[in-house]
């Protein structure tokens, strides 16, 4: 959702902006916009539509200031238009706003300030937010202190999420940024600061990042940082190296990030098994330490998500449940947080987020914490907001994602929670050893194998190629290999516009099966080998009534008029999403390039979703 960028250094600030907007591109936008300081005030430039498009708006070159924001805006209030996309001004055009979040008592705070004659352009919530500043400001010295102590009037006023940055004409060697529930980063460099939403999109320029926490407003000078609580009072924080790459925010000779980041798979599980997993040794977490009294003591996990990450947690509620003997629950965060789960000290809540910003995730996370049951935070983003929230923290090690469609942190959280899984099952010895010892041995040679399906791809271009121009398909699978299908049919929705739907192969009867008719596509997934010939009879059934099938295995089966079968390697049913879903995420990804689409940017689609 909306990105921010901020500079203030000695280069010229415009290009840094609009490379920064680039970069943060993927994580879906409408509009784009900057604001610089100029010799004769700020000037801003935006519009609705692409961040290319700012290179072609008159007078873009022309920008000479040092000192810069800018904005890629995903509209939530008001539509996709010039006036509504930030940076926002006051009146006075003294101040300039790039704001991410929303302002939920926006419409009170504008009706004041209208009522004191101030005059709104936008139909924006940000807009009350440079004019409050304003409102506040008159009153005080045009100094530095008289800016933050504006700026602290202001935040105290908002109700609602927000993560801000402010440039003041008055004020030109200064910058200041806050945040609330919405992700912020300060990046430092010689003479120089970055101010952006995440880190991938300042790796070019700093590995080294100060992270802003709730409540937080940081001042920015060309050579100096202070930070400061919502009262001003001094907050100490420490610079944290960034060990990314640069590279691994680039496309790598890959037509798109989604491509590069499926074929990342078998580096990215092979660094989330890390060490944690060694040969003939227990698995290790040293980010927690659990004790046999409390794993006993708890009588209910739950897995609490969005989207692809909701998905990970039901690939794994089976092994978790079989590995722990207790109840496992997986739930869609916006759904847990508003129905007043039964949540307790024996309740442990495990909250699942690559970005570690998805809003509705983080306030499923404080509701636990609320009502004393212990948290574990699940992400792929070091030192992002739901990690500060949790109790505890475990990261997936995937490398940044930068394709909207999460390709590579599924596979990857599957793969953590699995070892965390036996990790519990190995303090409450409730399990077989040798059984454990053989999930583990197989949990190793799952980046090899992983690999190997990505040798040849040349199976699934065909079949996609085929069927790209179908309207409707279906996936079912039973058991694990109905998780799968749940996530490959958000996968083929999110890239290819095309409507699926997913069911387990055993419900196909009473009610789906009507909508089999002569022609639509069917795949079937099938590694369980116990489940594998009744998945086979529903198929018989769909193509029956004229389905075409694809299948997808790591069973012998026999080839009963499928119009193609993937063999994959075989692999434990618990563990086997990891696998079979590759095919089945570059099945989507061929249909969308041979509908010529954006893979890496799907419409209307976020990739951190920082509104509930
Ligand atoms: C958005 C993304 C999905 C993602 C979901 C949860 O909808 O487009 O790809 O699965 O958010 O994101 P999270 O960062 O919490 O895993």
């Amino acid at each position: 959702m909306c990105g921010i960028v901020g500079y203030i250094g000695l280069k010229k600030a415009s290009p840094i902006l609009i490379d920064g907007l680039l970069k943060l591109e993927y994580r879906g936008y409408d509009s784009a916009g900057i604001a610089t300081i100029e010799k004769n005030g700020i000037k801003t430039m935006k519009d609705k539509g692409r961040v290319r498009n700012l290179y072609d708006l008159d007078g873009i070159n022309d920008l000479e200031g040092t000192i810069g924001i800018a904005h890629t805006r995903w509209a939530t209030h008001g539509k996709p238009s010039k006036e509504n996309s930030h940076p926002h001004m006051d009146g006075t055009k003294t101040f300039a706003v790039v704001h991410n979040g929303i302002i939920e008592n926006y419409q009170e705070l504008r009706e004041s300030l209208e009522e004191k004659g101030y005059k709104f352009l936008s139909a924006t919530d940000t807009e009350v937010i440079p004019n409050l500043i304003y409102d506040y400001y008159k009153n005080e010295e045009k100094n530095e202190t008289g800016l933050l102590k504006a700026v602290s009037s202001t935040i105290k006023d908002l109700k609602g999420s927000y993560a801000i940055s402010i440039i003041c004409k008055d004020l030109p060697d200064i910058m200041i940024v806050a945040r609330k529930d919405s992700p912020l980063v300060v990046g430092k460099g010689i003479n120089e600061y970055y101010v952006s939403s995440d880190i991938p999109a300042m790796l070019s320029y700093t590995k080294q990042f100060y992270l802003l926490n709730d409540g937080e407003i940081a001042k920015l000078s060309r050579n100096n940082v202070s930070f400061y609580n919502i009262n001003l009072e001094d907050v100490s924080k420490d610079l944290k190296d960034i060990d990314w790459d640069v590279s691994s925010c680039e496309k790598d000779g890959y037509e798109d990030y989604m491509l590069k980041e499926i074929f990342e798979q078998p580096t990215a599980i092979r660094e989330t098994i890390g060490s944690r997993l060694k040969n003939n040794e227990k698995v290790n977490f040293d980010e927690i330490n659990f004790s046999k009294e409390y794993l006993k003591s708890l009588n209910h996990i739950y897995l609490v998500a969005c989207g692809t990450a909701m998905h990970a947690g039901l690939a794994v509620k089976p092994i978790l449940e079989k590995l722990c003997h207790t109840n496992v629950t997986v739930d869609i965060a916006s759904e847990f947080r508003y129905r007043d789960p039964l949540l307790d000290e024996h309740t442990l809540c495990i909250y699942i987020s690559q970005s570690g910003e998805t809003a509705d995730t983080i306030a499923a996370l404080k509701l636990a914490k609320s009502k004393n049951a212990k948290t574990i935070a699940i992400s792929n983003v070091i030192g992002s907001s739901i990690t500060r929230e949790a109790d505890y923290t475990i990261y997936t090690h995937a490398g940044p994602e930068i394709a909207v469609a999460s390709t590579k942190a599924y596979t990857c959280q599957i793969i953590l929670l699995s070892l965390l899984s036996i990790y519990f099952a190995e303090i409450l010895e409730i399990e077989d050893t040798k059984f454990l010892n053989s999930l583990k041995e197989e949990i190793l040679l799952l980046p090899k194998k992983a690999l190997n399906i990505l040798n040849d791809t040349s199976k699934i271009k065909n079949f996609a190629h085929k069927i790209y121009k179908e309207h409707d398909m279906f996936f079912i699978g039973r058991g694990s290999d109905y998780s799968v299908s749940m996530e490959a049919s958000l996968k083929l929705k999110e890239i290819s516009y095309i409507h699926s739907e997913a069911y387990a192969a055993g419900e196909l009867k009473h009610g789906p099966i009507a909508l089999i008719e002569n022609g639509i596509t069917v795949i079937g997934i099938l590694t369980d080998p116990n489940l594998v010939e009744k998945t086979v009879s529903n198929l018989q059934e769909v193509i029956t009534r004229g389905a075409k099938v694809l299948v997808i295995t790591n069973q012998e089966i026999e080839s009963k008029n499928y119009e193609e079968i993937i063999n994959i390697p075989s692999a434990n049913p618990l563990i086997s999403p990891v696998l079979s879903i590759i095919p089945l995420q570059l099945f989507s990804y061929y249909i969308s390039k041979e509908k010529g689409l954006d893979v890496d940017k799907p419409r209307n689609l976020a990739k951190s979703v920082t509104v509930e």
